[in-house]
């Protein structure tokens, strides 16, 4: 049986695997992924160690000038998905979308480099070190204000998490009015109660529209979008990342840029309190245009134990919600409160479980002596591909697997983290 599942993880990531990148899924997701890209090589690197890293170093390959390392590469054009490359209009060596992911890079390269005895591939990520460096201070020079500390995302696609909650209230000032006819190709590929709306979408493609405009200034974008929201994940992944990269600073004979990678820890520390609500006593995102939280608690905002924040007293606030929602579903950590009315247990980003984020809760935990919750996030997510595959996303009630199958990074997963001595 376990060498049935590992076997068939293996053969998603060969199958969905392009020539040096992988796709999520074929069909709804044919293109190279930012942040999928790099949980993806955490799964290879469990058989193949340098093709783990040749996953990053295509990511990279689309970096940008000043830094930026895209969400989508479009190596070609695949008409099944919209918005492709023709609406885009972006990418500097090759066509991409204009906007970024979650920078989990730093921290996967941190265990490539801790877990791989092969000196060529130690050398190949040590490589690494100085294009991840760039994309931090990207981070930093546009979306991380001083005023905030915060990592600002300028479209929801950008936080990973794309039609989360958090994202309603400032995304009901976008003006879709001046948005076009165009023909969603992700309904052709999964339910349309699993994805996001008609409105959500109108959203999503105005603001494309309005970087493109901008010919994608990240400049003009950090100040004049309509959309600018410190984001919970971000800001707790690049957090984590900074350490991290200090990390590699240290081992790859780069210290003179500690000191600048320090104050970046400083100012996302900062970030953090700007993101607790002591009204609904959790860590959540917040609008830079009208200052006001969501106060929702989402899977992301356990995050905090993987960026080794908070006080004390947060902490045990943050935990007297862990144990409420835990009560409340079979399956842990659905993405999206239970408690709230807006909870939908299929629908994407509003209340399914993403194994992905999982595996970053519980690896928080870990560090943090709190074995029992890491655990338990652990057991659950290999239950939940055990009874229903590699999907997208699993229902925290019934664990039915929702949005796309056979997806490589849920496959993944299961290599890297929660099928390992199952
Ligand atoms: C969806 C997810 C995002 C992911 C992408 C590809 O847009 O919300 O996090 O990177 O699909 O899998």
């Amino acid at each position: 049986m376990q060498q049935g599942i590992d076997q068939a993880a293996r053969h998603i990531l060969e199958t969905n695997d392009k020539g040096g990148f992988t796709v999520p899924t074929s069909g709804l997701y044919p293109y190279q992924w930012n942040w999928d890209s790099v949980f993806v090589a955490l799964g290879f690197a469990q058989f193949d160690p340098a093709r783990a890293c040749r996953e990053i170093e295509t990511l990279f390959e689309a970096q940008w000038d000043d830094g930026f390392v895209p969400h989508i590469i479009f190596r070609r054009d695949d008409p099944d998905y919209f918005p492709g490359p023709s609406f885009w209009q972006a990418g500097a060596k090759l066509p991409s979308s204009g906007i970024t992911q979650p920078p989990v890079a730093a921290t996967a390269i941190r265990m490539l480099r801790d877990t791989t005895a092969d000196t060529a591939v130690r050398e190949r990520i040590d490589a690494l070190f100085k294009p991840v460096l760039e994309w931090h201070r990207w981070f930093m020079r546009y979306r991380v204000p001083e005023s905030c500390g915060a990592v600002v995302i300028t479209h929801p696609w950008e936080s990973g998490r794309d039609n989360s909650p958090e994202w309603d209230a400032a995304a009901a000032n976008i003006d879709v009015s001046q948005v076009g006819p165009y023909t969603r190709r992700d309904l052709a590929h999964a339910d349309a109660d699993m994805r996001p709306t008609k409105l959500d979408y109108d959203r999503y493609v105005a603001l494309v529209e309005f970087g493109r405009d901008t010919g994608w200034d990240h400049g003009a974008i950090a100040t004049g979008g309509p959309f600018r929201v410190a984001d919970v994940g971000m800001t707790m992944i690049l957090l984590r990342a900074m350490r991290d990269l200090i990390a590699l600073a240290e081992a790859t004979g780069h210290s003179d840029d500690i000191d600048e990678l320090e104050s970046y820890v400083v100012r996302l520390n900062r970030g953090v309190e700007y993101l607790w609500n002591a009204e609904s006593d959790t860590f959540c995102s917040r609008d830079t245009i009208t200052g006001a939280h969501s106060g929702f608690v989402t899977s992301a905002s356990f995050l905090y134990a993987y960026a080794d924040a908070g006080t004390p007293e947060q902490r045990a606030k943050m935990a007297a919600h862990w144990h409420r929602i835990s009560s409340r579903v079979e399956y842990m950590v659905p993405s999206h409160d239970p408690d709230d009315v807006l909870f939908d247990h299929r629908r994407y980003w509003r209340g399914p479980v993403w194994i992905v984020v999982n595996y970053m809760i519980a690896i928080g935990f870990r560090e943090q002596g709190l074995d029992d919750w890491a655990d338990r996030v652990r057991s659950d997510s290999q239950r939940m591909i055990r009874e229903h595959g590699f999907s997208e996303a699993f229902s925290p009630l019934d664990a039915g697997g929702t949005g796309g199958t056979n997806f490589s990074w849920t496959a993944a997963m299961w290599l890297a983290w929660c099928g390992q001595g199952s």
